[in-house]
């Protein structure tokens, strides 16, 4: 479905039906798994997306800054390097420091078209009419998509910059991220650019404590994903009979948030038909956020299809690539 005004169009890919079905199937098989995990696409209801917003500006959450000050620094160079008139972006939120891109290709003059591509189409029809109401002139053609699935259904106009940004990679888990890797490189031309944003292996202490902040906001973000099932399957999780934890995984180099129970208690799962039983003490994983090192980057994305252009990093370790696909990349 497609809905256009003068500088706005907007692609719905996401049935509404057809996405609740296949977010339904995962917390089914999460939650009857051992151990039990849910898809951090459980956090991102209304409430959720306030509250990922509240976790940018905390104090303990370095990532958003980081990154802020990296495009703040770099913009300029990023869209002289990259040529682009046409600025893609993949989950792209309130697509707030977009703003550092976006000024710097209208200062080049050469500002065409923002492609804002996110699951939630309320949070991206927010951030378009911020966005022409900002730049006069420029068109919006925002994609509510799944970005393991829709890809293929950005817009192949002009010479992109495809944005990842916020450390979201880091949220896939290693098996989906080489496939969606591969699949982005696949939809790129020659001309396109990708510019990821990560956030890098550091002390724990910094890690742990920017997902457990002491004022308790990432503890709401993180139990917002029973309250968001409460809301859209009529599950009865008692979001208070669940404590917050962020727990550093060295292994696997990855936060993982986990949200444990406190007592012996079933939960039962509203229209989907089951009841699950959640032990005291026992955790269910919410969501895993992998910090990276610069040459697992470079190896990933070479192993991708893409070869890296440029690298800038930022205290206390947060890493932007600007990469392009590689010419002897295999198809
Ligand atoms: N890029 C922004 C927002 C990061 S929050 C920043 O750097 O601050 C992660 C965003 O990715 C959310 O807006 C969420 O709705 C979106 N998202 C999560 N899973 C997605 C998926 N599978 N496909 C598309 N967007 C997704
Ligand atoms: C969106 N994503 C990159 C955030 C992260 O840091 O992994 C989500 C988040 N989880 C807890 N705090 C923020």
């Amino acid at each position: 479905m497609t809905d256009t005004s003068a500088e706005l169009t907007v692609d719905e890919h996401l049935r509404e039906d057809e996405w609740f079905d296949s977010i339904s199937r995962d917390c089914v098989d999460g939650l009857t798994s051992d151990p039990k995990w849910l898809s951090p696409v459980w956090f991102y209801d209304e409430v959720g997306s306030r509250l990922f917003d509240e976790i940018t500006k905390l104090d303990e959450y370095y990532p958003t800054r980081a990154e802020a000050s990296l495009l703040a620094d770099h913009a300029a160079e990023i869209i002289e390097r990259s040529g682009a008139d046409t600025l893609v972006e993949l989950g792209s939120g309130t697509s707030d420091k977009t703003e550092h891109l976006l000024d710097a290709l209208d200062a080049t003059g050469t500002l065409e078209r923002y492609v804002p591509f996110d699951v939630s189409g309320e949070t991206v029809r927010n951030a378009a009419d911020r966005l022409i109401d900002r730049y006069p002139g420029l068109r919006i053609h925002a994609v509510v998509g799944d970005f393991h699935r829709h890809l293929g259904e950005i817009p192949q106009v002009g010479r992109r910059l495809v944005a990842f940004l916020g450390g979201t990679i880091g949220n896939l888990s290693p098996g989906e991220r080489s496939p969606f890797l591969r699949d982005l490189a696949s939809t790129m031309s020659d001309d396109d650019h990708l510019l990821l944003g990560c956030d890098l292996v550091k002390d724990h202490e910094t890690l742990v404590t920017a997902y457990d902040d002491p004022s308790g906001v990432t503890a709401e973000f993180n139990r917002n994903a029973l309250r968001h099932a409460n809301s859209r399957l009529g599950a009865d999780f008692v979001p208070e009979n669940f404590e917050h934890r962020a727990v550093w995984n060295g292994q696997d180099a990855w936060i993982e948030m986990r949200l444990r129970s406190t007592v012996d208690q079933d939960v039962d799962l509203g229209s989907l038909d089951t009841t699950v039983h959640f032990e005291a003490g026992e955790e269910l994983r919410t969501e895993i956020s992998a910090k990276f090192t610069p040459a697992r980057i470079d190896a990933e994305l070479t192993d991708a299809g893409f070869v890296v252009v440029a690298m800038w990093t930022a205290e206390p370790g947060y890493l932007l690539t600007l990469a392009r696909r590689s010419i002897t990349r295999q198809e």
